[in-house]
């Protein structure tokens, strides 16, 4: 066993994180920098300081989960959201269920609230909100941002949902209603059911094939019949069919029942 693994073997006992799961050549790279960063020499000299001090686990654990995010990241994405799969759904549904998987600071599920609110009314939307890092979930739940974290919002959206409190900008009260933030491991913990979509980006890619595969299955069954489930912009799936999935667009699929 290398050294590297022997550590990730130590930090799975401590913290219950499984970095077996992630691709060792960035994750390696990653914590070899932020390692070396702090002047240790070897994974165990580096474990035994993190044993001993909860500041330098904090750090390790903000490197380990990447949380950048922002408010429609990739607008085109968004738009697809907004003008083919948010108007069939309302169709057919007086409510919907929509889980933002691996949220970070909570830009995503917002954006998705208030996407959803151009469909529903803000009590007929339900959304889950999970992230395995409490630190951006306490973020999430205060949802104050900087102005870069909304670049991309339109203006009036701006006005209609958001405070600006100096050079920061708060989310409405009845927006946050509709979310629920919670802490969830998609490595480990059970999913949710009977969802309507699942918006899971920038996450995946950090995954080996086989928890990606795993994953894909649980959120195929987290799915209802009509589910979709929305990926980053790098993390298309090769061969959905696999997973019980068909292509709806490009960065789209629809839960296949017919498999
Ligand atoms: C780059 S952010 C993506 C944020 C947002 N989905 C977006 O696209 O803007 C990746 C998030 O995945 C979370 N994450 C990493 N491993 C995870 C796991 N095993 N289960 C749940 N979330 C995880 C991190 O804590 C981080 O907040």
């Amino acid at each position: 066993m290398s050294e590297y693994q022997a550590f990730i073997g130590q930090i799975y006992k401590k913290t219950g994180l499984d970095l077996s799961l992630y691709k060792e050549v960035q994750m390696k790279r990653r914590l070899t920098s932020l390692r070396d960063k702090r002047g240790y020499e070897s994974f165990q000299d580096y474990f035994k300081a993190i044993n001993a001090d909860q500041q330098l686990l904090q750090e390790f654990l903000d490197k380990v989960t990447i949380n950048v995010s922002e408010f429609y990241r990739n607008p085109t994405r968004w738009k697809v959201l907004e003008d083919t799969i948010f108007p069939s759904f309302k169709k057919q549904m007086k409510k919907i269920k929509i889980w933002s998987a691996a949220c970070s600071t909570g830009e995503e599920p917002y954006t998705l609230a208030i996407i959803a609110n151009q469909f529903w009314d803000l009590k007929d939307i339900e959304i889950i909100a999970t992230d395995i890092d409490p630190n951006v979930l306490a973020r999430a739940k205060q949802g104050i941002y900087n102005e870069r974290a909304l670049q991309e919002v339109p203006i009036a959206i701006k006005d209609k949902y958001f405070h600006q409190e100096g050079a920061t900008f708060k989310v409405n009260e009845r927006l946050k209603k509709a979310i629920s933030f919670k802490k969830h491991n998609l490595l480990a913990d059970k999913y949710p059911a009977d969802v309507n979509l699942i918006v899971c980006r920038n996450v995946l890619i950090y995954f080996t094939e086989e928890a990606k595969t795993k994953i894909y299955h649980n959120f195929n069954e987290a799915l209802d019949d009509d589910g979709i489930f929305f990926v980053g912009s790098t993390e298309q799936i090769f061969s959905p069919e696999k997973y019980g999935f068909e292509v709806l667009d490009t960065f789209f699929y629809r839960k296949n029942y017919n498999t």
